[in-house]
């Protein structure tokens, strides 16, 4: 298996305590819980899709900053095995395309309170001054300066469990568990990365093309450390979400 650490220093710590909001109306009427399972997913995965813009220009109510793009202070990741040897880390990462994010083939389950489902962003770019050292497809790398790893129609399948627990002000809030996400797939990953080589031009140039030539082994060998720093990141937003709405509010009974 890969081999791969993620070290994530996320400075926005959740706060603590529950707000008890109401789930935002952008997202329509709260589904049914005992509705039958595929049609509480197909209502779950609607009211996702239908909430998801408005979500991403942030919602003060249910602590969500504005995500347009998601700015994190700083993100390291560290792949020691493979053909990818890297210390890559951004500071801070910018990460855009959120909003256009689609949901599909949802299952939600609230007797296993489990839910899964896949999502598609038609542009995802990851963003900002890097610092780079390592090797990349056997070719040393080294580099500091901006950034750009930008994904078309990037496919993920996401999971998670969602126990809940009773919060101080006696209400039950769900929280998430267990996550995981995939990369289902991309039709292209497209890196520019400024400053190689100590600004040398010529390798700098050649070492991007390099890259974009051999874009699928990249998305193969660096993707998922990539993507699993993005989904801490993405995940503390639905965290907020989940903690700040207690479940009837979150589900009709
Ligand atoms: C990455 O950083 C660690 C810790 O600083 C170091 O031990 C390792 O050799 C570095 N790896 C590469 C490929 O530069
Ligand atoms: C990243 O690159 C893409 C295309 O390669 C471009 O459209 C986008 O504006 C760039 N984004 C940033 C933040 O540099």
């Amino acid at each position: 298996m890969r081999d791969f650490l993620v070290l994530l220093v996320l400075l926005t710590a959740l706060a603590s305590g529950c707000y008890a909001a109401k789930l935002p109306s952008y997202f329509g009427k709260p589904c049914s819980r005992s509705a039958p399972e595929p049609e509480l997913s197909a209502c779950a995965e609607k009211a996702t899709n239908m909430g998801i813009a408005s979500l991403t220009n942030g919602d003060r109510k249910i602590r969500v900053g504005n995500l347009n793009p998601l700015v994190v202070p700083r993100v390291a990741l560290s792949q020691g095995a493979g053909q990818i040897q890297l210390n890559l880390t951004w500071e801070p990462l910018s990460i855009y395309g959120l909003r256009d994010g689609v949901v599909s083939n949802m299952k939600i389950s609230w007797a296993r309170k489990t839910n899964e489902f896949d999502m598609t962003f038609p542009t995802f770019t990851m963003a900002g001054p890097y610092r780079a050292a390592g090797r990349i497809l056997l070719l040393p790398i080294t580099g500091a300066g901006p950034s750009n790893f930008t994904f078309t129609n990037l496919r993920l399948h996401y999971g998670y469990e969602w126990p809940l627990h009773k919060a101080n002000d006696g209400k039950e809030y769900a929280t998430i568990a267990n996550s995981h996400i995939e990369i289902s797939g991309a039709d292209g990953l497209r890196s520019e990365l400024n400053g190689l080589f100590n600004g040398d031009k010529l390798l700098g140039a050649q070492m991007n093309t390099f890259l974009n030539e051999n874009w699928r082994d990249l998305l193969r060998e660096l993707g998922p450390s990539m993507l699993d720093a993005a989904r801490e990141v993405t995940e503390s937003v639905l965290k907020n979400l989940i903690a700040s709405v207690p479940v009837p509010e979150l589900f009709a009974p």
